[in-house]
């Protein structure tokens, strides 16, 4: 073989990998940039953003104990419909039907004024960085810890949406009188599995429920004629003072009847004594045979146990189809898609 061919030949080669490592590199990035959220992700351009939203919640909480299970709930209600995107934030306009007047959280969803309060001080920090779907789930870690709950790394470089989806946010939420069957499955929409549902249900550890929500238990369950078995008498007792039959259905009930505004694992006890408010919750331990009996059981035992899977479903509900890289936008007002 002459010299010159091989010479070739090499280059050939050495050109060949070239391109084939130049496009994996590529590849990376482009990965990196569409789908993957990173907890570095503000590292450089707004590295004190955790800390922001954590400073504005915990001023907050001094007149509001609500607050932390609201921005919760918010995160929540968010990933659920179109993933974690901040849809569920943006207001009527002319090309926005609101997901806020969707059944679960008309007259129910709250706060979202201080989800615009600690978006203006990011915003004064970094101008135009931060979307309004991380800063949901930065405030979710946030709230959950300022109560006494666990703290996780939170995942981000979500973008926000510029739609809205009214009807999926009445398909797609869960509701209160919704039986185990009904409740694996919307989670399992989501890529949530039965240890994610119950762990993530311990968000019910915390903050109100009206009347409305939980009526149906108490005097005519399935037009019974009576309440629901499941429902410890005691408890009833003291739901029915709260919610007379004819009564305003706007009245709040804790969650947890022992520690209401606190994160830890009471909820899995109360399920045990038949203290689950919603006939959801209760679902979780009461449907006999349920792969679900056994994961309350241990939650209820082991608080760290339910601490890190909480952390490891909340990270796992984050992760529900983000909006990254070029896709969406940085909204400037979290009601409003910009310019609109
Ligand atoms: C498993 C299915 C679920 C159902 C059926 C459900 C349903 C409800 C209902 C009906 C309320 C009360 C609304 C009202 O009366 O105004 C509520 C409140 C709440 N939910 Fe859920 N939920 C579920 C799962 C979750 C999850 C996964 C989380 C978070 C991880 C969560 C967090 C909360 C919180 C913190 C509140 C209290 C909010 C406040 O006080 O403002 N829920 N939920
Ligand atoms: C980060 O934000 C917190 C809360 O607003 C503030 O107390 C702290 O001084 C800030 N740190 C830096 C380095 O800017
Ligand atoms: C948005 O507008 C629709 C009518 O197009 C109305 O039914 C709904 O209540 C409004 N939602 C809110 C949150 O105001
Ligand atoms: C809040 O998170 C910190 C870690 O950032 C952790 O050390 C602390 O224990 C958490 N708070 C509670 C009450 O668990
Ligand atoms: C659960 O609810 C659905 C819808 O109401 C119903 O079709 C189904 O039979 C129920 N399943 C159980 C086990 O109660
Ligand atoms: C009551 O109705 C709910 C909702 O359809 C259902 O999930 C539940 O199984 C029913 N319970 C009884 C005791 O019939
Ligand atoms: C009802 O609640 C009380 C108070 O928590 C508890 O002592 C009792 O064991 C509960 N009843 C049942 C059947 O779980």
């Amino acid at each position: 073989m002459s010299t010159p061919l091989l010479v070739a030949m090499a280059q050939r080669k050495m050109s060949t990998s070239l391109i084939v490592s130049m496009a994996l590199i590529w590849a990376m990035l482009f990965w990196g940039s569409n789908g993957q959220l990173t907890a570095t992700f503000y590292a450089t351009t707004c590295p004190n953003v955790s800390a922001i939203v954590r400073g504005v919640i915990s001023n907050e909480l001094q007149s509001d104990a609500r607050i932390t299970a609201s921005l919760l709930r918010l995160h929540f209600h968010d990933c659920f419909v179109d993933g974690c995107d901040a849809s569920v934030l943006l207001d009527n306009s002319t090309t926005i039907v609101s997901e806020k007047g969707a059944i679960p959280n008309a007259g129910s969803l709250r706060r979202f004024d201080a989800v615009d309060s600690i978006k203006t001080a990011v915003e004064s920090a970094c101008p135009g960085v931060v979307s309004c779907a991380d800063i949901l789930a930065i405030a979710a870690e946030a709230s959950v810890n300022l109560s006494g709950g666990p703290s996780w790394n939170v995942l981000l470089g979500r973008r926000d949406s510029t739609t809205a989806n009214f009807n999926l946010a009445n398909t797609a939420l869960p509701a209160p009188f919704e039986n185990l069957t009904i409740l694996i499955a919307k989670f399992a929409a989501q890529g949530l599995d039965t240890t994610d549902l119950v762990a993530l249900s311990g968000g019910h550890t915390f903050g109100r429920a009206q009347c409305s929500s939980f009526i149906g238990r108490l005097y005519n369950f399935n037009n019974s004629g009576s309440p629901d078995p499941t429902l410890n008498t005691t408890y009833l007792a003291t739901l029915r003072q709260r919610c007379p039959q004819n009564g305003d259905q706007t009245v709040l009930a804790n969650f947890d009847p022992r520690t209401p505004d606190g994160f830890d694992n009471a909820y899995f006890s109360n399920l045990q004594t038949l203290e689950g408010l919603l006939q959801s919750d209760q679902e979780l331990f009461s449907t006999s045979g349920a792969a679900t009996v056994a994961i309350v059981n241990s939650f209820s035992s082991n608080q760290n146990t339910f601490f890190q899977n909480f952390a490891t479903s909340m990270i796992k509900m984050g992760n529900i189809s983000p909006l990254t890289g070029t896709n969406g936008q940085i909204r400037t007002d979290c009601k409003r898609v910009n310019g609109r």
